[in-house]
């Protein structure tokens, strides 16, 4: 295991102790086989392992042609000339680039909404909204749909928003926020959804870095009971970007009645527009930009191992076609599903499989604006009933919280409806997956533990309903044109049972193109630590049988409730506090949130430590980047453990956090040996 902390070609050191050791204890307790019902392969649209191998052959053979199959059933308004992909992912043989289908015309938004409606789906529901609170809730059919994304985008364009223009989008869970990411796609905008959990300071950050035309964002929201007015944060934001340079002109506000009404909201004249006053007055058609295959389709930011989130960026036709693709298999879609996918379009799984991928298929889809356990622990359930839910995408850390409060939540409700589970965001434990199995699913719906990244655009690694036996806590094959490799740190493919490095070989449609304004950090992050591959920065093991187990990041972000944070990001805000002199932030094993962020805090000298300054850090924290990411525990350090060249020795600060105190290893290369005494000694203070 030591073996492997080392990255290969002098990249730095990474850990991938934590990992290796779970991806161990996960398949040491898996001894069973759970095979999909008769009843059900027999209508999966993959209904047997041969099948799903015939597919795959093909898809690897001749990865142009398959995906041209596929991509042919959009529409193009002008075909992409041969071939569909034209790559170079060896940094060795010059920059990286990956295009696919370029050359191609088309609109993905019109593929979402208007290819749908032509082909008879108008009156079928795209969206069933439910409001946080009960009774609360509306439905758009896709004709419906396409009036409203028009509307805004004809405002849009009146505000001088263009094709290749950045629109940031900071809104929560209502319908206007799939409408205003499908608005900005018809006219050709870029948009950037920012999380509306993140604070002013990163939204400001993200509004800095890709100079938006203008921001949408509504005045408040509901969580459980209590208003959050964004607005304010907005407001914020928008000051510090203008500070930093970047000031936008129309911040374009929905009056969200149920949790503010807008006399209640400031206002800065001039640059504030209330949605519903102006969008409204917009004709109900819009004629679209038509875009290359290879132009930008949005943004989204992610935590990498330094402090500056990247910006994720992902085109139109490859994207378009691998979400599309992704979410018809991993899921068995069939015309007659409701599904609801519980993420946020603030994150990747909002972007990819609450709007896209669904939509893409004309799929009526689930949005929810509040928190699944309010008022309590059976809204989940109580909404799968209510809709006749048949496909329910989730994250473990969900259903782990769920399972805490125990099976009464669930069964009093029937959930006769559900077909097929989800999961995603970090890896499902065998005791949760088959609690989801036995008591959500009533042992009769397989699972979909789909693996992927901002970064892939959909999913790399999942089951297909019905093609495989699965097992608890495995993502088990390949999706489609993908080809998973276990490396070892010298970069080598591992064949057989093994652990190791998770790379992919050979490019897929939904790959991201670059990081915006810095291809050389995609180049440096992605494809230089194992030359040839893209590496994922996740530990993975393959069993005897060939099925995969994800055991988590093995680079310095943390995953905390299927949330990406990067240890630099709360390190950089934990030191922003005047009394702190020096952080070291790690994951450490919690029970619900998969991961719980452990901090190692240096004071400023002279300065004691209180209860007072723990709660200042913490909250140091939350205004700079956001509540998700408050630390769980600071760990009051004198000093940090590091080598005479200065850099901090994070395995011992893991083994400390996590209480493996017989586990230290070799501390005879520190600087000060003591100073790890100490920390055991401050480790319940
Ligand atoms: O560590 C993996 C974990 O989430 C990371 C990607 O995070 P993000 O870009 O925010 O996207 C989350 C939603 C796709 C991965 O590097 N991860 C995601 N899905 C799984 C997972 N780990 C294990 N099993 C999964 N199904």
């Amino acid at each position: 295991v030591d073996s492997l902390t080392t990255m290969p070609s002098g990249a730095g050191k990474i850990s991938c102790l934590n990992a290796v050791v779970l991806g161990e204890a996960l398949a040491s307790e898996v001894d069973e086989l759970v095979f999909p019902s008769h009843h059900f392969s027999s209508q999966a649209l993959v209904p047997s392992p041969q099948k799903y191998l015939e597919i795959y052959q093909r898809s690897i053979d001749d990865p142009a042609g398959f995906w041209s199959d596929i991509a042919s059933q959009f529409y193009w308004k002008q075909k992409w000339p041969q071939p569909a992909v034209s790559e170079n992912l060896d940094v060795r043989e010059g920059h990286v680039y990956i295009e696919w289908f370029k050359g191609g015309i088309t609109n993905i938004s019109y593929n979402c909404l208007d290819r749908n409606v032509e082909a008879g789906l108008g009156d079928k529901v795209a969206i069933y909204w439910e409001g946080n609170d009960l009774g609360s809730d509306a439905t758009l059919t896709y004709s419906q749909l396409l009036q409203r994304v028009c509307q805004l985008a004809n405002y849009l364009k009146d505000v001088g928003v263009k094709k290749g223009d950045a629109v940031v989008i900071y809104l929560p869970m209502l319908m206007e926020l799939p409408i205003a990411m499908l608005a900005c796609a018809r006219i050709g905008a870029v948009h950037s959804v920012v999380f509306a959990g993140f604070s002013a300071e990163s939204l400001a950050q993200r509004i800095v870095d890709c100079k938006p035309k203008a921001v949408i964002t509504c005045n408040a929201v509901k969580r459980g009971s209590k208003p959050i007015h964004l607005k304010d944060i907005v407001d914020a934001a928008l000051t510090g970007s203008a500070q930093q340079g970047v000031s936008v002109d129309v911040c374009l506000t929905y009056e969200n009645q149920s949790a503010m009404m807008r006399e209640s909201t400031k206002w800065q004249e001039g640059r504030d527009v209330w949605w519903q006053d102006v969008v409204p007055k917009y004709p109900t058609t819009c004629d679209v930009e038509w875009v290359d295959a290879e132009d930008p389709l949005f943004l989204l930011y992610t935590s990498g191992s330094t402090g500056k989130p990247k910006g994720v960026l992902h085109t139109t036709g490859g994207y378009m076609v691998y979400t599309a693709t992704t979410f018809k298999y991993a899921f068995d879609y069939k015309p007659s599903d409701v599904y609801w996918c519980t993420a946020d379009c603030g994150w990747i799984t909002g972007h990819s499989y609450v709007t896209y991928g669904p939509m893409l298929n004309g799929a009526s889809v689930l949005v929810y604006e509040g928190a699944p356990n309010y008022p309590d622990s059976g809204r989940c359930w109580d909404i799968v009933d209510k809709y006749k839910v048949t496909i329910f995408y989730t994250a473990p850390t969900l259903v782990r919280s769920l399972m805490r409060e125990g099976d009464q939540y669930v069964t009093r409700y029937s959930r006769k409806s559900l077909r097929v589970l989800g999961s995603v965001g970090e890896p499902i434990n065998p005791s949760a997956w088959r609690w989801y199995f036995n008591v959500v699913g009533d042992s009769r719906c397989p699972i979909s533990d789909t693996w992927w990244q901002t970064e892939t655009g959909g999913f790399l690694i999942t089951p297909l309903p019905g093609a495989w036996p699965q097992k608890p806590g495995s993502a088990t094959f390949p999706f489609f044109g993908v080809q998973p490799v276990i490396v070892d740190e010298k970069g080598v493919e591992i064949e057989g049972e093994c652990s190791g490095y998770l790379c992919i070989k050979g490019s897929w449609p939904g790959a991201f193109r670059t990081l915006y304004g810095d291809h050389e950090r995609y180049e440096t992050t992605y494809f230089k630590p194992f030359p040839g591959y893209y590496f994922s920065g996740d530990g993975c093991s393959r069993d005897k049988d060939g099925y995969h187990w994800l055991t988590g990041r093995v680079d310095d972000v943390i995953n905390v409730s299927g949330h990406r944070i990067g240890t630099a990001e709360v390190e950089s805000a934990l030191v922003s506090h005047p009394q702190c002199a020096e952080a070291a932030v790690v994951g450490v094993e919690h029970e619900v949130k998969g991961q719980g962020i452990y901090a190692f805090v240096t004071l400023v000298e002279g300065v004691p430590y209180s209860e007072e300054l723990r709660k200042s850090l913490v909250l140091a924290v939350r205004q700079q980047i956001g509540a998700f990411a408050a630390p769980d525990k600071i760990h009051w350090a004198p000093g940090l453990p590091k080598t005479r060249s200065g850099k901090i020795m994070r395995r011992i600060l893991r083994k400390i956090a996590s209480r493996q105190l017989d586990e230290l290893g070799d501390t005879s290369t520190l600087a000060d040996p003591s100073v790890v005494d100490q920390l055991i000694e401050l480790a319940d203070h």
